[in-house]
């Protein structure tokens, strides 16, 4: 199908042959990035930043990304600022900015939120997070990481822990690991916050095979250590947080103790308590990487669907 054009909504719209195709421009950009030759390949362009959620990563690495590409960006930080606060719909200011840019990186807290952008924008949406549901290019991200760092996507264990009940990261990262073949993938967290039922059964129908393992062994055995942090806003009952707050956290001395040597802690940020800043220091430490990352597999994504070649 290609890059060209498309909406980036949802990791599953796209194949294990067009991730290694992203993954593969990602490592250009980045040579070009330490060379300081970076091709201004989206001179000319104009790309809209709508963030009706909080983000600094996602927000930051795009606007870097185009701009390192030539692009200009324009856009906004929170619903606030923009005329939402005056009533405006949503469906009119993704009409706006159809009409005012080349292509739109959206977050929101609603479900479905970039899907609708999608349908109603001409240029491409690429889904910068909706809800709990989709955060594709964090996915794509991750293993884009995941290949850097160990040459492979194929054939490792993963352990996926923390709020895997409203971590949209966690959706989007397994959703994209049913397209290749992991050694195992295991799941731990608190009771309160195991994977959605009917997350669990796609996932399972997509030939991924799902582990709910105690976080020792997820520890013991993994290649890679995939940390979220508890979704406090997404909780609809602050009640029901108060229940699970500070109920993990991964130390340097329980990695030291537990974990695999060459084992890489992965984490999407901004992490709260679940993640100790001792772990920065050690060879675990694979997080920071993985948000420098951010900027050439954005930059990758936007010249893609952008045909910028
Ligand atoms: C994540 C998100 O917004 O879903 N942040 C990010 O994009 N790196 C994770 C989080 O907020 O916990």
């Amino acid at each position: 199908m290609g890059w060209r054009g498309r909406d980036v909504v949802d990791v599953r719209d796209f194949s294990r042959e067009e991730l290694e195709e992203l993954f593969e421009v990602a490592d250009l950009m980045d040579k070009e990035l330490a060379q300081g030759s970076v091709r201004k390949r989206l001179e000319g362009k104009v790309i809209a930043l709508a963030f009706f959620e909080p983000s600094t990563r996602t927000r930051m690495s795009f606007e870097s990304a185009a701009k390192r590409l030539g692009a200009e960006t324009i856009g906004f930080t929170s619903e606030e600022a923009i005329s939402v606060s005056k009533g405006e719909s949503f469906v009119d200011t993704i009409r706006m900015l159809d009409s005012y840019s080349d292509l739109i990186v959206l977050r929101h807290r609603y479900e479905g939120a970039a899907l609708l952008a999608a349908e109603v924008a001409s240029v491409p949406v690429i889904n910068g997070g909706d809800g709990r549901q989709h955060h594709p290019t964090q996915a794509m991200l991750d293993l884009y990481t995941v290949r850097r760092i160990f040459g492979t996507i194929d054939g490792l264990s993963y352990l996926v822990l923390g709020d895997l009940k409203y971590a949209r990261t966690v959706a989007s990262l397994l959703r994209a690991l049913a397209k290749f073949r992991p050694e195992a993938v295991m799941l731990s967290s608190p009771p309160e916050l195991r994977l959605r039922d009917e997350l669990k059964r796609e996932l399972e129908e997509a030939g991924l095979k799902l582990e709910e393992v105690p976080l020792e062994e997820g520890l013991r055995r993994a290649d890679v250590i995939y940390v979220t942090r508890i979704q406090k806003e997404r909780f609809p009952d602050p009640q029901e947080y108060e229940k699970v707050r500070g109920s993990y956290r991964i130390t340097r001395r329980l990695l030291e103790s537990l974990a695999k040597k060459g084992a890489k802690v992965l984490h999407p940020l901004p992490r709260v308590d679940e993640l100790a800043p001792d772990v920065d220091s050690t060879d675990f430490q694979a997080y920071f990487i993985q948000a420098r990352l951010g900027v050439p597999l954005r930059m990758a994504l936007l010249s893609l669907v952008l045909g910028g070649d």
